[in-house]
C-alpha cells in the first residue's frame, strides 16, 4: 500500500504527519522549526521526522508514494521553488529537489502553507460542503487562499492570497516582508504580542507587567493576551479589539474580491476566539455589502495542525496523479 507525507512548516513548528492510502493520519510529530540554522538544518530535519514517521509504522521510504508539504512564502509549485519567505528568509531555494534528495528520489510536492491548510479544511474540516472556501490562517505570518469547485486559484505568478501583506492605513510597523504598516505586523500571533509589549513598554497598566517583568516582556505570546483578557484585563481586551478592527479591514477586501461562502480562521491566534473574533464581526459588518454577507459564514479552523498536513498530503497525492 502507498503511503504519503504531509508536512507543514510553520516559521515556529514544523509538523509532519504520516498518511496511508485514502489519506488518514497515521502519525504525526511536531518539532521547532529552528529557520535561524538555515535551510539544510531545516530539511535535514524534516528528512530525520519523516525517518522516524516510517520507523514507527515498520515502513521504509519505497512505501512512501509522494511527499507534499506546506511552506510559508511564496513558492512556485510548478518548479518547486520557495521564491521568497518573510518569516524563514528563503529566497530562490529549489526545495522539492533538496528534500527529494535527501529521501533518495522520492517526489516532493510544495505549495504555500495557507494554500495546503485550505486544501485540507475544505476537505475534511470547516470547509467541508462549501463550493468556495477562503482559508485564513493567523499565525507567525498572515496569508488567504481561495479554492473554487475544489480547484486552488493561484493568481499570476502563483502569488494571489497574501493578504497579509497588504497595508493598514496609519500603520508603519517594519513587516517581514520589507513593507511598512502590514496586516501582518498587527493580526498576526507576533503583532498581537508586539502591540501588547509596546503598550507596556509606554507604561500602561496591565497584569501582563507583574506576569513578565522587566526584559520577561519579551516573551508575551498572543496566547498570554487571551489568559489577561480572561482576568478582566483592560489593556488586552483593547489590544485584541484593536487587532479584531483591523483585521475585518483587511477580510473586507477579501470577501469583495473573492465572495467566498465561508472564510475558515485557523492559526495560533485564531485561539483567542471570540475575544478576537467579536470585535472583528463588530467591525465587519459595516464594511461588507449586505450581499456578500448574508452568504458568507466565517467558522474557525476545525482541524488545527492537522489541515496542513493533510492538505499537503493530499496535493501531492493528486499530483503524483495517484
Ligand atoms: C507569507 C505567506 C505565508 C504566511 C503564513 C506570510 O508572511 O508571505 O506566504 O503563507 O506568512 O505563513
Amino acid at each position: 500500500m502507498t503511503h504519503y507525507i504531509g508536512v507543514d512548516i510553520g516559521g515556529t513548528n514544523i509538523v509532519c504527519g504520516l498518511l496511508d492510502e485514502q489519506l488518514e493520519l497515521l502519525g504525526k510529530v511536531k518539532k521547532p522549526t529552528g529557520a535561524a540554522n538555515g535551510v539544510d538544518y531545516v530539511l535535514d530535519l524534516i528528512a530525520s521526522m519523516i525517518d522516524e514517521l516510517l520507523a514507527g509504522q515498520g515502513l521504509s521510504r519505497a512505501d512512501l508514494g509522494a511527499v507534499g508539504m506546506g511552506n510559508p512564502g511564496f513558492i512556485d509549485p510548478e518548479r518547486g521553488i520557495s521564491l521568497s519567505s518573510a518569516n524563514l528568509k528563503w529566497h530562490n531555494e529549489p526545495i522539492s529537489d533538496k528534500l527529494g534528495g535527501r529521501l533518495g528520489g522520492i517526489p516532493v510536492f510544495i505549495d504555500n502553507d495557507v494554500r495546503m491548510y485550505t486544501y485540507g479544511e475544505a476537505a475534511r474540516g470547516a470547509g467541508r460542503g462549501f463550493k468556495h472556501v477562503m482559508g485564513v490562517t493567523l499565525g507567525t505570518g498572515i496569508a488567504a487562499a481561495m479554492i473554487n469547485d475544489g480547484q486552488l486559484y493561484y493568481g499570476s505568478g502563483f502569488l494571489a492570497g497574501e493578504l497579509g501583506h497588504v497595508p493598514l492605513d496609519g500603520e508603519t510597523a517594519l513587516c517581514g516582508c520589507g513593507l511598512r504598516g502590514c496586516l501582518e505586523t498587527i493580526a498576526s500571533a507576533t503583532g498581537i504580542a508586539r502591540i501588547a509589549r509596546e503598550r507596556l513598554e509606554r507604561g500602561e497598566p496591565s497584569v501582563l507587567a507583574e506576569w513578565f517583568p522587566g526584559e520577561q516582556r519579551s516573551a508575551i505570546t498572543a496566547a498570554d493576551i487571551s489568559r489577561a483578557y480572561d482576568q478582566g484585563d483592560a489593556l488586552a481586551r483593547d489590544v485584541l479589539d484593536f487587532v479584531g478592527r483591523n483585521l475585518a479591514k483587511g477580510l473586507a477586501w477579501a470577501i469583495a474580491l473573492w465572495s467566498p461562502d465561508v472564510i475558515v480562521i485557523g492559526g495560533g491566534a485564531a485561539n483567542a476566539g471570540e475575544r478576537l473574533f467579536a470585535p472583528m464581526r463588530e467591525a465587519l459588518e459595516p464594511l461588507v455589502l449586505p450581499m456578500y454577507r448574508d452568504r458568507l459564514v466565517i467558522k474557525t479552523a476545525e482541524m488545527n495542525d492537522d489541515a496542513g498536513v493533510v492538505g499537503s498530503a493530499a496535493f501531492a497525492k493528486a499530483r503524483a496523479g495517484a
